[in-house]
């Protein structure tokens, strides 16, 4: 019997059209373009203003646009997963609002949590329905509104983090091509390193949480930095290995973009020059699930039916993972 796989058949980014550069950043707090970048590596990021736009805003954008250049129709889409961690709302899900503006009438749809892993997740998960045939389509979003929950007096967190959204179209083939292998771990003891202290069931929202500026991301840098580094490494190496994937095999790896200096480990680590790694951090940020998306849509021109494809991502949770595709047109 012929294996069915989830090929990737269409890719869409959406970022914002306001752009917070760091000389902004400068006058905001006490930082500089230089310390950003050499740390960092980011220049400027997108960030969504305006009343009443939230996280279904942006990954809406992407999924119309995606429907639009795939000729799709909307209601031909079975699932769509939102990876995210900034929902519109704590429900419904933002999944089940981006459906509703981008007029997706038939699909079952829910978020998922796994910060910056999310995607990873996503992908994989949604993977799973078209690969046993209860799905056709399937569109997997990954979208924050990461300026919602970032403290803009804190300058150990706010250089880091933009806004903005990608959407991936998953359908069935029987070609050697799609979401080849993945590797999901996870380890919840990581969570005090990085989390957002209330507004959850733990400690509701009250007047004393949002006065001690609890509402924000909360990342002690260096722990998170010394893990990120390792686990993704550890995840991208071990994905290749057990594929008997050479580094000269690879295509590209698409990293998670949270820090050049772990992108550029990874890559160290996989033996991958950096001519063939997707790096876009110095113009959006860390824009958590939007990441890796946001990457592939701006590569796609470059990539070619067969080409071998890394994936790989950590965040908070601790969540990492990396994922093998055979890019498929
Ligand atoms: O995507 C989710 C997963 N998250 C990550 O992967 C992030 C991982 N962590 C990192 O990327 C890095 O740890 C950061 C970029 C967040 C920080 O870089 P670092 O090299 O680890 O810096 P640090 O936290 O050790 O801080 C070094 C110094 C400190 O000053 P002192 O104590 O040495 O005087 C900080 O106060 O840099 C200071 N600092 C800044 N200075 C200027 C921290 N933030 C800033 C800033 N501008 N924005």
């Amino acid at each position: 019997m012929t294996r069915i796989r989830a090929a990737i058949t269409g890719i869409q980014g959406w970022v914002p059209p306001y752009i917070l550069t760091n000389k902004e950043l400068e006058s905001m707090v006490d930082t500089s373009d230089e310390w950003i970048m050499s740390r960092t590596g980011i220049k400027e990021r997108h960030i969504l203003k305006g009343e009443g736009l939230g996280t279904s805003d942006m990954g809406a954008e992407a999924v119309k646009a995606l429907c639009e250049k795939t000729g799709t129709r909307p209601e031909e889409i079975g699932l769509l997963i939102c990876a995210t961690v900034t929902p519109d709302m704590v429900f419904p899900a933002t999944a089940n609002i981006i459906c509703d503006k981008a007029g997706i009438k038939n699909a079952f749809s829910y978020d998922l949590n796994a910060a910056c892993s999310g995607l990873i997740y996503a992908l994989v998960t949604a993977s799973k329905f078209i690969e046993t045939g209860s799905i056709k389509k399937a569109i997997v979003v990954g979208a924050d509104k990461m300026s919602s929950i970032v403290d803009y007096t804190n300058r150990e967190t706010c250089v880091l983090f933009g806004d903005g959204a990608g959407a991936i179209l998953l359908e069935p083939t029987e070609d050697e091509v799609g979401i080849m292998d993945s590797i999901m771990q996870s380890d919840g003891s990581g969570r005090v390193h990085l989390h957002m202290k209330a507004g959850g069931s733990l400690k509701p929202s009250s007047y004393e949480t949002i006065d001690a500026g609890e509402h924000f991301v909360y990342q002690e840098g260096q722990p998170v930095f010394k893990f990120a580094v390792t686990k993704m490494a550890d995840a991208a190496a071990e994905i290749m290995a057990r594929n008997n994937l050479k580094s000269e095999d690879v295509a590209y790896l698409v990293p998670h973009q949270a820090n050049l200096r772990i992108i550029d480990a990874t890559a160290r680590r996989m033996g991958v020059g950096t001519d063939r790694v997707m790096i876009n951090i110095e113009r959006y940020g860390n824009t958590t699930g939007g990441t890796i998306p946001l990457c592939l849509w701006e590569w796609e021109n470059k990539l070619k039916k067969g080409d071998n494809v890394i994936l790989a991502a950590f965040g908070g949770g601790f969540t990492w993972g990396s994922v093998w595709v055979k890019w498929a047109y």
